[in-house]
């Protein structure tokens, strides 16, 4: 390994953004001497003056070694739930990041092994994922690659700061091999009696990966480390602030972190991995992989940010959605590294549980997925998209299953909203639009009890709705939009406006506004069908103020429904179960 220079390299218009004073001590491979004045300061903040930042979400970026799959359909269809849920509450400069992580080790054994230029081998890859976005309907303001000469520039700058604050050393491990391994050669059990054997004869430092139990690795060369271990307060201190959601993931990684945190290996020899940005001022050296991956959120966000203009592009992100396979980097490394360099926090982490197919993680690296371009020619962009956000959780895994894809859609598309739209269409007549005018007036028979209830349980709901959402639980938001569905459905029976008796047109105008109400708080979740929806009941979408959540109050547009007519919303579906 070369030796560095201890002289900081300022790279050029570094040092003015310099906030303090170096460190006096220095990198060296040895863990003394720790910044105590740094580890007791508070967390660093958004600026509070100064214009309002934009809403800004992420998901991962994903790894280009494989093409994509359904889980990470689902991760991209939350994000994009939640940035449109803002869009809908009237911020529209609410921001959606995604892209791909094109370095480390998987991508070029993954190029290697298809034979081609690593470089080439990404620009080929990516386009899968981009694909993907584009199909899911994503609103994502910006594709991020880290390949890209921009990322590049923010991953030197980011390490020669944390370099520059001392909080990058050299340590001296032993030399390093990985390998991987199929459960069907060696199995979990002989794997760790093979390290034990191992441990005993040298001090190896390794890992057995517990999400695959396939995957042996233990590192002992030498490369530069991050001081991890000075954060561990002030982790534990960020984790009460509710930083993680859901709770449960939070509790495990409380546990994890509490019982210590040893520093980070932050290189890899070049020689074995060469694919990544190389280490400032050492050829010899490739950056992590993720730390390198984990800048992607900062350089979208304008870093290395011009003083005072931290904020301008969003900064910080207010949800990285990410799978609870990579908590451990973006609860612990992640906010490790922004705290070394004093940047504002993202304000939340947003974790998901997994998708699996007969109960096995669906994976790139098992094969065991379902292709989402396949499964989005099969029943469209939107009853996926409102699939996955109602039947996938936060909390535990889902099962993913064609039956009830295909339930869902029935019971809840088909039926729960097309049939009632038609049905209430129908019972109008062609009236449907003095309905409106004569509410607007106050001029609707008065209604029974029943039609009292129903409309109090109208006006409540998109404020229950709006609840879920705040706390990013977008499951239980569509779950209680579709309460609206079920019980004008169930109102719509009772009331039977079909045999036109005196309250009927009160009960026609509540199950319309039902539907008007349903159809603006469903556009995050269903932007395609949503949108008909409006349009059938000749909503005015050309005006986004009657659509936006504040129009989903009951009673709040008196100028839709002229000229309403049918129209097949969800058609059936033409597959075999
Ligand atoms: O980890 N169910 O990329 P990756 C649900 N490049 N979501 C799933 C899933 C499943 N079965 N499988 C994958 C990486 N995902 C890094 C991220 S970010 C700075 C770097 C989703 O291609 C989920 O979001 O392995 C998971 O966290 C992510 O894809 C992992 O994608
Ligand atoms: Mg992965």
């Amino acid at each position: 390994m070369a030796t560095r220079n201890s002289q900081f390299r300022a790279i050029s218009w570094a040092s003015q953004f310099l906030s303090h004073k170096r460190p006096s001590w220095k990198c060296a491979s040895c863990k003394n001497g720790r910044p105590t004045s740094i580890l007791r300061r508070s967390f660093a903040t958004a600026p509070k003056d100064g214009p309002k930042k934009s809403y800004y979400v992420t998901t991962p970026i994903f790894y280009v070694n494989a093409a994509p799959h359904v889980g990470h359909l689902y991760t991209m269809v939350l994000a994009d739930i939640l940035k449109r849920w803002r869009v809908l509450l009237g911020e529209d400069d609410a921001q959606l990041l995604t892209g791909t992580d094109e370095h480390g080790m998987k991508v070029q054994q993954a190029a290697q092994l298809a034979g081609m230029d690593t470089q080439a081998f990404c620009d080929r890859n990516y386009k899968t994922f981009e694909a993907l976005a584009k199909a899911a309907n994503l609103d994502n303001n910006h594709f991020i690659r880290t390949t890209d000469p921009a990322h590049k520039e923010a991953v030197r700058y980011f390490w020669e700061m944390l370099e520059h604050r001392g909080y990058i050393y050299t340590a001296k491990h032993e030399a390093g091999i990985q390998l991987a391994m199929k459960r069907s050669i060696l199995n979990r059990r002989c794997i760790t009696l093979w390290i034990r054997q191992l441990a005993r004869r040298g001090c190896l430092i390794f890992q057995v990966s517990t999400v695959t139990g396939k995957e042996v690795e233990w590192s002992s060369e030498t490369n530069y480390h991050f001081r991890l271990s000075a954060f561990q307060d002030r982790l534990l201190e960020l984790y009460d602030t509710g930083f993680i959601i859901p709770g449960k993931y939070m509790n495990d990684l409380v546990k994890s972190v509490s019982s210590g945190l040893q520093d980070l290996s932050v290189s890899r020899p070049a020689e074995r991995l060469s694919w990544g940005v190389p280490v400032p001022g050492d050829q010899t050296q490739t950056i992590y992989v993720w730390l390198d991956a984990l800048v992607n959120y900062l350089t979208k966000a304008g870093y290395p940010f011009p003083p005072g203009q931290e904020g301008r592009l969003g900064w910080p992100a207010d949800v990285h959605v990410v799978g609870k396979d990579i908590i451990r980097f973006h609860c612990v490394y992640w906010p490790a590294f922004l705290m070394a360099l004093d940047l504002p926090l993202p304000r939340r982490v947003l974790v998901h549980g997994h998708w699996t197919i007969n109960h096995e993680k669906m994976s790139k690296s098992t094969g065991n997925v379902v292709n989402p371009f396949f499964a989005i020619d099969r029943f469209g962009v939107d009853p996926m998209r409102f699939y996955l956000a109602r039947a996938g959780s936060i909390v535990e895994d889902a099962n993913y299953d064609n039956a009830y894809i295909i339930a869902c859609y029935k019971k809840m598309l088909q039926w729960g909203i097309g049939n009632l739209a038609s049905r209430t269409i129908g019972c109008a007549k062609g009236n449907l639009r003095s309905f409106i005018v004569n509410a607007a007036s106050n001029q609707l028979p008065p209604g029974t009890a029943s039609d009292q209830n129903y409309e109090t349980f109208l006006e409540n709901m998109p404020s229950e709705v709006a609840e879920h959402m705040k706390v990013l639980n977008t499951h239980a938001a569509v779950k209680a939009i579709m309460v609206i569905i079920e019980q004008a459905n169930k109102y719509f029976h009772e009331r039977e406006p079909w045999k036109q008796g005196p309250e009927s047109p009160r009960v026609i105008y509540n199950v319309t506004e039902s539907l008007r109400i349903a159809a603006i708080l469903l556009q995050p979740f269903m932007p395609s069908k949503a949108q008909e929806l409006l349009e059938m009941l000749k909503v005015d979408t050309s005006n986004p103020e009657r659509r936006r959540f504040s129009a989903a109050a009951f009673g709040s547009d008196p100028d839709y429904g002229e000229g309403v007519e049918k129209k097949v919303l969800f058609p059936p579906l033409i597959i075999e179960e």
